[in-house]
């Protein structure tokens, strides 16, 4: 193998690539990092002035290194050809056919990735796997490129899962909270693994960079999604368990975060988690539980994902059942559509499951959200999955760009993303608008409910009962043992 990266070639340049390639540009000047994709249209985008995604942060860096030691570009043989290190972060969906579908993590990108690595290829490379694959796809890649092995040509790979969450992708890739970088146990391995420690040093402490063989370093990534999933799913339990008894769900996890063993972080109790991750890696989890034959462990993170269908049923009903059981014909303002505030990114988004619910009872949607492409709610809300007559839908939806207009005339505001723009609108304004009586559903637990009650509008939220007798106290102390019981299974499952 030759000496230091000098030069950097990233295959997918998506959520993933484009963030983590822009920063890998901005602290290694030293570097040249060339991020490709087959799709010309992206390669564009990201060489216009209006980036493919919108990330708080991103536009800076790439007008900073743009064409300076940043490249977006389609000659993927050529970049290739000239890499020491090559970042595979394509796209990796479900299954929509064929044995594993709608479960198993569709690897058809991550193989072409590989096979393309092996053809081009006319000297070493360092191969690392980015994307969330399923644990034991470094195998397949390995196993891809040595069965295209040419003279001359080694190759070495390596897992280094990505953690960046979106809407901060630019501040965890800064300051992430680890690196982990998975080898295989020789001393090319080892080579390897010291090659791509080099480039993250430039800016990340040692101490933060985690060495692992392949197989953890997968399994990592996966458990982390799942954990963190899981404590979503739990929280949303407790805040059923909260309707039901009237206790308050804001109380008992922030009672339940105060244990310092719990931590208070990611405990927002929601309309149900979304994105393009926590589902794909639980589903990915479950299927190779059963494969290995651990049907018990599939069954244990099932529930998860049972729980998050269930909350997002869950509120779509109540909000049905509040505007007295039906809502054929009545207009509804949906507030967001992304999956979390700070993010175009719609995949997954608990807003789609909400609008399916009420497309099919007869709603109309007025939907505004401050950076989803329209188009893409468009193409969401007429997805197969979603719909069978898109025709109607488009006769049922209106996009708006200003969110007093979108509510104007409607008889509820359903709030789907934790939007900060959400919390300081007019809502005296907003109410004189509305039809009577006006209903807000606050889906993220972001609004001051007891101004908007006091301005006259009916509100309803998640895990808030309506009872004389608050029963948090005692709820919080069963739910603490709960978290940290659910902690425990949790790590002996994997
Ligand atoms: C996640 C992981 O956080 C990240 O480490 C991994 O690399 C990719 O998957 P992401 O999906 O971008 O990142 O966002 P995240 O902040 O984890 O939110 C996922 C979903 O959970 C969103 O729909 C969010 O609204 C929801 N959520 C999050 C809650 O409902 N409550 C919380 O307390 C936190
Ligand atoms: C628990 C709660 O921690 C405490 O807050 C509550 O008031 C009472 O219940 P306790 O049962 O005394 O306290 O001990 P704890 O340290 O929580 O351990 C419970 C069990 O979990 C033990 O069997 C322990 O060995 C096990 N455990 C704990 C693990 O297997 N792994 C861990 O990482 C931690
Ligand atoms: P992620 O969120 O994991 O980054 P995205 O879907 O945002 O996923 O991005 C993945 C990108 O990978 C897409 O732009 C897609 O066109 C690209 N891609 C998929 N397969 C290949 C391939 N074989 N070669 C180059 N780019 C690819």
């Amino acid at each position: 193998y030759g000496m230091a990266v000098t030069k950097i070639c990233c295959i997918g340049a998506g959520y993933v690539g484009g963030p983590t390639c822009s920063v890998i540009a901005m602290q290694c000047p030293h570097i040249k990092v060339t991020v490709v994709d087959i799709s010309a249209q992206r390669i564009s985008q990201w060489n216009s002035e209006k980036l493919p995604i919108y990330e708080p942060g991103l536009d800076d860096i790439v007008k900073k290194q743009r064409n300076v030691n940043l490249f977006f570009s389609t000659n993927i043989e050529e970049s290739i050809q000239e890499a020491d290190l090559i970042f595979i972060s394509v796209n990796t969906p479900t299954m929509t056919f064929g044995v594993g579908k709608g479960r198993a993590v569709d690897l058809t990108y991550v193989e072409n990735s590989a096979r393309t690595i092996a053809q081009f290829s006319t000297s070493d490379k360092i191969v690392v796997e980015k994307s969330t694959v399923p644990v034991r796809a470094a195998e397949s890649i390995l196993k891809i490129l040595s069965a295209n092995d040419k003279p001359n040509v080694k190759f070495q790979v390596i897992s280094n899962p990505e953690f960046l969450s979106e809407g901060v992708a630019v501040e965890n890739l800064l300051n992430p909270d680890r690196v982990i970088i998975g080898h295989e146990e020789t001393a090319d391995g080892l080579w390897a693994f010291k090659q791509l420690s080099k480039v993250y040093l430039n800016w990340i402490p040692e101490s933060k960079i985690l060495k692992t063989n392949i197989w953890s370093s997968e399994l990592t990534k996966l458990a982390a999604n799942a954990f963190l999933a899981d404590r979503i799913s739990s929280i949303n339990s407790i805040s059923v368990i909260c309707e039901a008894i009237g206790a308050d769900i804001s109380e008992v996890a922030k009672g339940i975060g105060l244990d310092s063993r719990i931590g208070r972080q990611f405990l927002q109790a929601s309309v149900g988690f979304g994105g393009s991750c926590f589902q794909k890696d639980l589903l990915s989890l479950v299927y190779i539980c059963e494969c290995l034959n651990l049907p018990r462990v599939a069954v244990y993170w099932q529930q998860v994902l049972d729980m998050n269908v269930y909350q997002k049923s869950r509120f779509s009903n109540k909000i049905i059942e509040s505007l007295f059981n039906t809502v054929t014909g009545k207009k509804i303002t949906m507030f967001g559509f992304a999956f979390k505030k700070d993010t175009g990114d719609t995949r997954e988004s608990p807003a789609i499951h909400v609008a399916k619910t009420l497309l099919d009872k007869g709603a109309k949607l007025n939907i505004y959200d401050p950076k989803v492409d329209p188009e893409q709610i468009k193409k969401d809300l007429t997805h197969p999955y979603v719909s069978d007559n898109p025709e109607n839908v488009f006769k049922f939806i209106e996009i708006h760009d200003n969110p007093y207009r979108a509510s104007h005339s409607t008889d509820a505001i359903v709030i789907c993303t934790e939007w900060d723009e959400f919390v300081n609108l007019d809502y005296e304004e907003i109410y004189k608008s509305m039809k009577k009586p006006a209903f807000i559903f606050d889906g993220r637990k972001i609004l001051n409910h007891e101004t908007l009650a006091t301005i006259g509008f009916q509100v309803h939220t998640i895990g808030k009962g309506h009872k004389t007798i608050n029963m948090s106290s005692e709820l919080t102390k069963l739910a603490i043992n709960a978290f940290l019981a659910r902690r425990i299974s949790n790590i002996n499952s994997m």
